[in-house]
């Protein structure tokens, strides 16, 4: 299964993946053929020596459980190997003042390097000079390519099709980088709507509209989740992002933090009133806009989305590497 989803891979042309924005519909075809091939290999033999002798480093400026877990779970599936280091901020050269350019400069001798970043941007910075793939595992409020993906592909699995659907993204837009990442993707398919529930200053950026408006894609704003949970096809979650609100002299600003916290919260009052054959999607980490007690509703896929990541991470991988 995995040649012959290779064997479709010729069309594959991305070195670097930093942005959502990059990928055409049929990369995105490509990238869930691919990653389905990867979910059936793990299941049925568990691993693969297709990126033997191959390197993968990791750079984490910021905390991670899923992103960084899932990249090196996929490259040693794959029969790769990992260096990397968390923490990159404190444990890494950064803290003697070295950029995010001298470092995946000298970085060369890895076959891919992977990236997580405070500042928007960086990612996109270090591909300018760096000499293998880079894949940016989040920059700061800008983007979480990767985490799309694998959203695309929860949706994909649980429905078979995009066409029609109404998604509905809830939360801090204005700083939830993967809210912006899969509103990119989600262009490409037609017939699909978007409610974006935020609180007025925490809406979804400008951007972000004026993309959907380009290409056609039918979108409201609200700030009551009410509004979204009778007809949202997928309800996706997201925390307000603490991390962001920030002072002018880069100290947390918990006053303005505070205001937010917990403005959604998904009870199983709300959960009701979802549609029977809605599915609640979280890129996780979650803080309190989903109680525990949602996890027992067969409607609840934020652990399975979780664990989709191993298999997109490891189609993106063998995609980058192997080409
Ligand atoms: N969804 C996500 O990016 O989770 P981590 O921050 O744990 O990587």
């Amino acid at each position: 299964l995995l040649q012959n989803s290779r064997q479709n891979n010729t069309a594959w042309h991305i070195r670097h993946i930093l942005s959502a924005r990059q990928f055409t519909r049929e990369d995105l075809d490509l990238v869930l053929e691919h990653a389905a091939a990867m979910e059936i290999l793990v299941k049925e033999k568990g691993w693969s020596n297709t990126l033997a002798g191959k390197v993968m480093a990791t750079i984490f400026y910021e905390p991670s459980t899923r992103t960084r877990m899932s990249f090196e779970f996929a490259m040693s599936k794959l029969g790769g190997k990992v260096c990397g280091t968390e923490n990159a901020k404190e444990f890494s050269s950064a803290s003697k003042g070295e950029t995010i350019e001298d470092t995946v400069r000298v970085l060369s001798y890895a076959d891919v390097i992977v990236i997580r970043h405070y500042e928007q941007g960086a990612a996109e910075r270090a591909a300018k000079v760096s000499a293998v793939p880079i894949i940016n595992a989040g920059d700061g409020p800008g983007e979480h390519p990767t985490q799309a993906l694998l959203d695309l592909y929860t949706i994909k699995k649980e429905f078979g099709v995009f066409d029609g659907k109404t998604i509905a993204m809830v939360g801090d837009l204005l700083n939830g980088r993967t809210v912006r990442s899969l509103a990119q993707l989600l262009t490409h398919f037609s017939g699909v709507s978007i409610i974006f529930v935020s609180p007025k200053k925490l809406r979804v950026c400008d951007d972000i509209k004026q993309l959907l408006k380009e290409r056609g894609v039918a979108f409201t704003e609200t700030e009551r989740i009410e509004d979204a949970l009778p007809t949202a096809d997928v309800l996706y979650m997201t925390r307000i992002q603490k991390e962001r609100f920030k002072n002018p002299d880069g100290t947390a600003n918990e006053e303005e933090y505070n205001k937010y916290k917990g403005v959604y919260v998904l009870g199983l009052d709300k959960i009701k009133q979802m549609k029977d054959k809605a599915i609640i999607m979280h890129p996780l980490p979650r803080v309190d806009e989903i109680p525990v007690e949602a996890d027992a509703d067969p409607r609840a896929r934020y652990f399975e989305q979780a664990k989709n990541g191993l298999y997109v991470r490891m189609a993106l991988l063998d995609l980058l590497i192997n080409k």
